[in-house]
């Protein structure tokens, strides 16, 4: 198997562990053990004290899958397929779906496994760009003309990474119902989903719009817990699920023992989970909000709809420089605060990613100020 590099997993590979602050991060402030801990119930707490190292049930702990099934309306413990995070299930789902010879639509700049693994199998991608003039909306109209007799998928990140789009319920469901109509699977990246901003509400999953869609989930962003390291599949399409567990055999076999557990007691206690991030994300928004707005000669915002990044842009001729690779590199340099260039998805040098989950983020947004305030003769 050939696969170009993932720039941005290459970029943090560098940066992620080396700097004060990761200002341009995608998950939410990571749960502490304790504070997990203290949400288990008198069940989760003895199978988390009374657990045995063992391998696991390959296709994610019967009990695991049932708490999951409950984030859907139409799906059951058997339509989920536990795996390592949602890149594995990515990995999965795309290397068995796909061959050359077949289509697919992404939603970009994005998460680039979604479209390289894809590539990987040789399937042709098409990438849905969306626009920064456009607010960054998705074009459903602009999307259903790109189908074509081969396409086989469509695949779409809301909320999106990195630019906060979040479609209306109504676009969703249309462009559900016209892959339904095309015999185009959706395939529904979801590791955002509950992170909805102001006004925004959460929209139907994908898997609950059409029966051969698939829903990707995740505990590592909304859920503020990525070092558990666990994702999933959700799909009414048993055949999709019985082929990537035929390939997870060949990546992971089963998932952690104790990352299964505590997975299942943050997902039983998810509403107060989800509060918390909640309450990260809007604190964060509130404080950005004012920092673009006294900062608006020097760059250009357009409030995510939803999720735990954004997608602003350098001003030409402002205090930040034409080049967001070049301003990245100075501010690590200086501040030790991180940001992710726009160049790491492969999409111009004019804006970078910011990360909206991170509670230094008024510390870190605060040196970054300071920074493009100073003459740029001492930067
Ligand atoms: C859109 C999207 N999908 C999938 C993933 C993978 O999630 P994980 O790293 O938790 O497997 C990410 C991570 O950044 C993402 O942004």
């Amino acid at each position: 198997m050939r696969i170009a590099d993932f720039a941005l997993e290459r970029y943090f590979a560098r940066w992620e562990f080396a700097v004060k602050h990761v200002l341009c991060a995608s998950d939410v402030e990571g749960c502490s053990m304790a504070e997990l801990l203290a949400l288990a119930d008198e069940e989760t707490a003895a199978m988390w004290s009374g657990l045995k190292l063992g391998y696991t049930e390959s296709t994610g702990h019967p009990l695991l899958r049932l708490e999951i099934a409950t984030l859907y309306d139409s799906i059951g413990p058997d339509d989920v397929l536990v795996f390592a995070g949602a890149e594995e299930a990515i990995f999965c789902l795309m290397s068995t779906s796909l061959q050359e010879g077949n289509h697919v639509i992404v939603t970009w700049p994005g998460y680039q496994s979604l479209y390289e693994v894809a590539r990987s199998t040789g399937a042709h991608v098409s990438l849905h760009v969306l626009r920064e003039e456009d607010r960054w909306s998705l074009d459903v109209d602009r999307l259903i003309r790109s189908f074509k007799p081969e396409t086989r998928m469509v695949v779409v990140n809301a909320p999106h990474n990195p630019t906060g789009m979040l479609p209306t319920e109504g676009e969703w469901r249309r462009l559900a119902s016209e892959c339904a109509s095309a015999g185009i699977r959706l395939v529904a990246d979801e590791v955002y989903r509950f992170l909805e901003h102001e006004g925004a509400s959460t929209l139907p999953a994908g898997a609950d719009l059409d029966e051969r869609a698939v829903s990707i989930g995740v505990m590592s962003k909304s859920f503020a817990m990525a070092g558990l390291r666990i994702g999933w599949l959700a799909t009414r399409d048993r055949a999709v699920l019985d082929r990537c567990a035929r390939m997870k055999d060949y990546t992971t076999i089963c998932s952690s023992a104790p990352s299964e557990v505590l997975a299942l007691i943050g997902l039983r206690a998810h509403e107060r989970v989800l509060a918390r991030s909640r309450e990260i994300v809007a604190a964060n928004l509130a404080v950005l909000d004012a920092f673009f707005a006294e900062n608006a000669e020097t760059f250009s915002w357009v409030r995510p709809r939803g999720g735990s990044t954004g997608f602003p842009r350098l001003v030409p001729g402002g205090a930040a420089g034409a080049s967001a690779d070049a301003f990245a590199a100075r501010l690590v340099e200086a501040t030790g605060v991180l940001l992710l260039p726009s160049t790491t998805f492969g999409s111009g040098d004019s804006h970078f990613r910011i990360g909206l989950g991170r509670t230094d983020l008024p510390e870190a947004l605060g040196k970054l100020g300071a920074f493009v305030g100073r003459p740029i003769a001492s930067r």
